[in-house]
């Protein structure tokens, strides 16, 4: 969530500057830009050094030490970021703010910025209860500035209560989590197929496969809640429509052919989740066949190979196919991956425990056409779809540089 996001980070002085060091490096970790602005005061805990060499940016101590005549540096900062996180925020500039005080780098690019602010606290139990901080804290709340609590347990000042700076771990995950950041895949068509295609043999029977649509439509709604605007062709599953997704239900493997024809040319990213039957019988009778003695044979003719047409016809979409298999899943993902011309295939071998067809759960491998393999172990269908779609966003946006 938070790559190639433009983070301001701002420190105040308190003994959990420190903290803000690992923050800073976990954020450069997750692939955010980012540049630090110091109080005086948090420069007393920690050097700008320290910053400089994890942000991999220079400092920003002092709003008169203009680096670039060209332009204001505060006024700079506080356009560029796209998120804005305190930490830590002491009373007294939680006090600047809530009263529009612009006395140093930090409280004028914060009155100056309009990204979201994020508050992350760290003070004494009794200066954090304090009347005026509260009233000062709920202001900026009215404001639209979110909190990010401080965590209960020892204070460096020798009390017990809250106050803690929260570990950059959760400070990261509350700011990856809130829709105000611009989501991910805002802007980018989003192809899903999902579940199971049915072919008939006749009015009473068909051919199909385990397929349940979970894992396909975890990834609509995932995409969806990234901001995608999002297409599921979905053969028959038993399964609600994620939220803002556009469905288009099918049943054959021909009917779900058309569909991603029709719609293929728009995308930005086609995920084909769906199980797709790979034969058909060659004949379908209008009335119910009758049993007779003996044995039945039905022949079954080829059904249309949708990705790799796809394959062949893609310009600019990234093409993610999936693979189920029971034997040699690497091998065989591999192969399909090359055969098909796809940018990346999504491997599950289906002997693995809690894997593939049906359930709640996935244990899945990323293999991308540059070579690079992940391994998502065993996590529900949800969970693997977010991992999913990093990846495929990620790889997504090397392609078009
Ligand atoms: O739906 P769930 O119960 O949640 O289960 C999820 C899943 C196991 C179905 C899913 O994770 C998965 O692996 N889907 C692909 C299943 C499969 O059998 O793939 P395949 O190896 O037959 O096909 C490879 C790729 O080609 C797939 O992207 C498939 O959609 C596509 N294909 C296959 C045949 C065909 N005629 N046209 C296709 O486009």
């Amino acid at each position: 969530m938070l790559k190639d996001q433009n983070v301001v980070l701002g420190v105040s002085g308190g003994i959990a500057a420190y903290k803000a060091c690992a923050l800073t490096s976990k954020l450069t970790q997750q692939g955010a830009n980012v540049k630090v602005i110091m109080t005086k005061n948090a420069t007393e805990f920690v050097s700008p050094l320290t910053f400089q060499a994890l942000s991999r940016n220079p400092v920003y101590t002092d709003t008169f030490d203009e680096k670039d005549p060209a332009k204001i540096a505060h006024i700079d900062l506080a356009d560029w970021a796209s998120i804005f996180i305190i930490a830590p925020t002491t009373a007294n500039m939680i006090g600047k703010l809530a009263n529009g005080i612009g006395d140093d780098m930090l409280s004028t690019t914060l009155l100056a910025t309009e990204a979201p602010v994020y508050i992350a606290t760290a003070m004494n139990v009794h200066m954090y209860n304090h009347p005026a901080v509260q009233e000062n804290m709920i202001k900026l709340d009215k404001w639209g500035y979110k909190f990010i609590e401080p965590g209960s347990g020892y204070l460096a000042c020798g009390y017990v209560g809250k106050g803690r700076l929260e570990e950059p771990e959760t400070i990261i995950d509350v700011i990856s989590n809130d829709s105000n950041i611009s989501p991910l895949l805002k802007g980018k068509k989003v192809l899903i197929s999902a579940g199971p295609t049915i072919e008939s043999i006749d009015p009473v029977r068909f051919f199909t496969n385990h397929s349940s649509g979970k894992m396909g439509f975890a990834l609509a709604s995932e995409a969806s809640r990234l901001g995608a605007d999002v297409t599921l062709v979905a053969g028959p599953v038993h399964l609600s429509t994620p939220n803002g997704v556009n469905r288009i239900d099918i049943t054959t493997a021909e009917e779900m052919y058309q569909e991603m024809m029709v719609h293929f040319q728009q995308a930005d990213i086609v995920i084909k989740a769906a199980a797709v039957a790979d034969y058909r019988p060659a004949t379908v009778y209008d009335q119910k066949m009758k049993k007779d003695e003996g044995n039945l044979s039905i022949e079954m003719e080829r059904t249309k190979d949708i990705i790799k047409e796809l394959g062949e016809r893609k310009q600019n979409q990234f093409l993610v196919g999936f693979a189920a298999e029971s034997s040699n899943a690497i091998t065989y993902g591999q192969k399909k991956l090359t055969e098909k011309n796809l940018d990346a295939i999504v491997i599950n071998d289906i002997t693995t425990d809690g894997a593939g067809f049906g359930g709640d759960t996935n244990v899945v491998t990323y293999l991308n056409s540059k070579g690079d393999k992940s391994s998502l172990p065993l996590s529900s269908k949800t969970e693997i779809a977010k991992q999913l779609l990093q990846f495929i966003r990620s790889d997504f946006e090397d392609e078009l540089k």
